[in-house]
């Protein structure tokens, strides 16, 4: 009798201890059980970040540089990397990063090109990790978004990356290393109203990457798929870039509300996962986190809920009204059928 009252004791109280794990976690439990790397274990490495000029890639270049890394630094604008240059300077030598601009979406051999010069930007050192990390999001309805901009939004956050993908493989196999680092989204996991065609995308991204890294499991070359949540991007008064209904606006600071997780939490996050080379990871505060894991192991229900909120949605995004507040979008639906 003793010995199963302790048994269950014990249950009870590894349970509790989840919970209370979960309620506080901003990023899925397995991630979080993962110990962070020492600062040392990134000396040296050579870390190759795309969308590198503001927002998240920005923090990940920090975050990376005061580890001791060595960067090479890409997007489109030579100016914009100029400035992260100087803020990653504070932390290691200059001639520890290197600018490498490119434009993801252009035409030609552009891409096998700048993966050329990338391998070869530490006198033949390769590359360790490749960071995809240039996007734009969506704030549209699915009637509103013409295939112009869809194509538009599949081109940088699908067709980009792979493509980029595709021009370093022969680099990575010949060097027998390397890992992808993509930075999705939540809305990879979890169907996201207004954001259609970026959840495509990013879904896309998953796929592609999860069938590439069986595909080269001998061979060195892996893939971890980041999946935030949103963002307190934009406080740095870059503002981020976003689709709407008309094509290509931008999006001035979302704010650090508590729903968001900060850039430099995220990039602490993502390394960490990039280190343990895992499959996976989300990375989002309640409710959303709470809905990945709703989607992934009761997908019914999860759909129950976002049916629910995706209508009041589409119809804030067109109001020009924010689509994250869930609370008021509950209501509004609440309102609507009282
Ligand atoms: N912010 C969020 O709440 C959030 C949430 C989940 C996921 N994410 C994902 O996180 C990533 C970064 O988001 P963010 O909010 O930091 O975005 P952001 O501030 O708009 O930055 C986008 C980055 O991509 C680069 N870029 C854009 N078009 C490019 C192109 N054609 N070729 C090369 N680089 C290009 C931009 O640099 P240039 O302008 O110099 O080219 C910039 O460095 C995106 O993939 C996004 O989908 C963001």
């Amino acid at each position: 009798m003793l010995p199963a009252l302790l048994v269950a004791g014990v249950l009870a109280a590894c349970a509790a201890w989840t919970l209370v794990r979960f309620m506080r976690a901003d990023a899925d439990l397995t991630l979080l059980s993962k110990r962070q790397p020492p600062l040392s274990a990134w000396r040296g490495k050579v870390v190759w970040i795309v969308g590198a000029s503001q927002g998240m890639g920005e923090a990940l270049a920090l975050h990376w540089a005061a580890a001791g890394a060595r960067l090479i630094l890409s997007s489109r604008s030579l100016e914009k990397l100029q400035v992260v240059h100087a803020r990653c300077c504070l932390h290691v030598a200059a001639h520890d990063v290197v600018l490498l601009p490119l434009d993801l979406v252009a035409d030609g051999d552009g891409l096998e090109r700048a993966a050329a010069a990338a391998f070869e930007a530490f006198g033949g050192a390769g590359v360790d990790y490749l960071v995809h990390n240039a996007g734009a999001s969506q704030h549209a309805a699915v009637e509103d978004t013409s295939v112009d901009v869809a194509a538009a939004l599949l081109r940088l956050n699908l067709q980009g990356p792979l493509a980029l993908a595709r021009a370093a493989l022969p680099h990575m196999v010949a060097q027998g290393r390397g890992q992808h680092v993509v930075v999705a989204s939540m809305s990879a996991v979890v169907p996201s109203p207004g954001q259609s065609v970026y959840a495509a995308a990013k879904s896309g991204l998953r796929a592609y990457f999860a069938s590439m890294a069986t595909e080269l499991a001998e061979r060195g070359v892996g893939a971890t798929l980041c999946c935030p949540g949103p963002l307190a991007t934009g406080l740095d008064g870059k503002p981020r870039m976003v689709y709407g209904a008309n094509g290509l606006v931008t999006q001035a600071a979302t704010g650090m509300s508590k729903k968001r997780v900060s850039t430099a939490r995220a990039a602490e996050l993502i390394t960490r996962a990039a280190y343990h080379c895992l499959d996976e990871c989300w990375i989002a505060n309640h409710p959303v986190l709470l809905l990945g894991y709703i989607m992934q192991y009761v997908p019914w229900l999860g759909m129950l809920v976002l049916k629910r909120v995706g209508p009041a949605r589409a119809r804030a995004l067109r109001d020009g009204k924010s689509g994250y507040d869930m609370a008021a979008l509950l209501n509004e639906k609440g309102s609507k059928q009282g």
